[in-house]
């Protein structure tokens, strides 16, 4: 099974950005531009939007004018409900008709005290829910020059996966390969240091899994994603999308985002 079989997805993360108002523009010229979020192909490219916690709610309202475009929340807990002052459960979102998450964030690990232990806890519990998953992995700067970014790749995505079945993983995770060095900083990964990542995480699928399973997972580049560097990222064989987070804040950047990954990924 080639790439282009695969699922393609490009996701916005909005991390503490948009207020309702900011929220209403952003999906208002959206929804004028129907055909760049449509592809039209047999697999089609799935467009998802991590807004804050307070815009959930009118973006899940918003988004379902719009083709293949849903809504995900970048941060919920494993409980289903409990003493836990500040978090949001499953049940909750599903009940505002979210369908996705975030896990493992680098700003999660970095500044909130996401653990493995925390994001495995996580990645189990909502992929048991049914949620569709992207587990976020990526090496820093310090890691990558030390040679151990294959160590830390193989160390967050086993911990993350281990024990959970072939069947859930190829049905609802997605991983996005996102090197701590090149999020917000306007330094993006080369097209081939993309490329190698994901093409080591594939082999970890394949060995801790199946083949079939590696084959399934869509991993998405993410790190300071752009209009004018998407293309070459795209192309990627194994590059089957993109998390994007400031290129993400602006609807009219986002589209260019969409237009383009639709050039490069499905051909028209
Ligand atoms: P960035 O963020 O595109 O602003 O680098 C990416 C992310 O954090 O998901």
């Amino acid at each position: 099974m080639g790439s282009r079989s695969r699922r393609r997805v490009i996701a916005g993360n909005w991390k503490m950005h948009g207020l309702q108002s900011e929220t209403r523009a952003f999906f208002a010229e959206l929804a004028h531009s129907p055909t760049e979020l449509s592809s039209g192909a047999d697999t089609p490219v799935e467009w998802v939007i991590f807004p804050a916690m307070t815009s959930l709610g009118t973006a899940v309202d918003l988004a379902r004018e719009l083709p293949m475009t849903a809504i995900g929340s970048q941060n919920t807990h494993w409980e289903m409900k409990g003493a836990f002052t500040g978090e949001v459960s499953g049940p909750m979102l599903t009940e505002l008709g979210i369908s996705w998450s975030l896990v493992g964030h680098s700003e999660r690990r970095q500044f909130f005290a996401e653990t493995m232990n925390t994001a495995r806890l996580r990645t189990h519990s909502l992929l048991e829910q049914g949620l569709q998953v992207i587990l976020c992995v990526g090496e820093t700067l310090s890691e990558r020059e030390s040679g151990r970014t294959e160590a830390v790749l193989e160390e967050g995505i086993l911990s993350a996966l281990t024990g959970l079945s072939a069947e859930l993983i190829q049905k609802q995770l997605l991983i996005a390969y996102e090197p701590v060095w090149a999020i917000g900083t306007g330094q993006v990964a080369t097209p081939e240091q993309a490329q190698d990542a994901h093409h080591f995480i594939r082999g970890l699928l394949s060995d801790a899994f199946d083949s079939v399973t590696a084959q399934k997972v869509p991993i998405l580049y993410g790190g300071s994603v752009k209009p004018d560097n998407c293309e070459q990222i795209l192309k990627q064989p194994d590059v089957d999308g993109a998390l994007i987070g400031g290129a993400s804040l602006s609807a009219s950047s986002f589209l260019e985002i969409a237009r383009l990954a639709k050039k490069v990924m499905v051909g028209f």
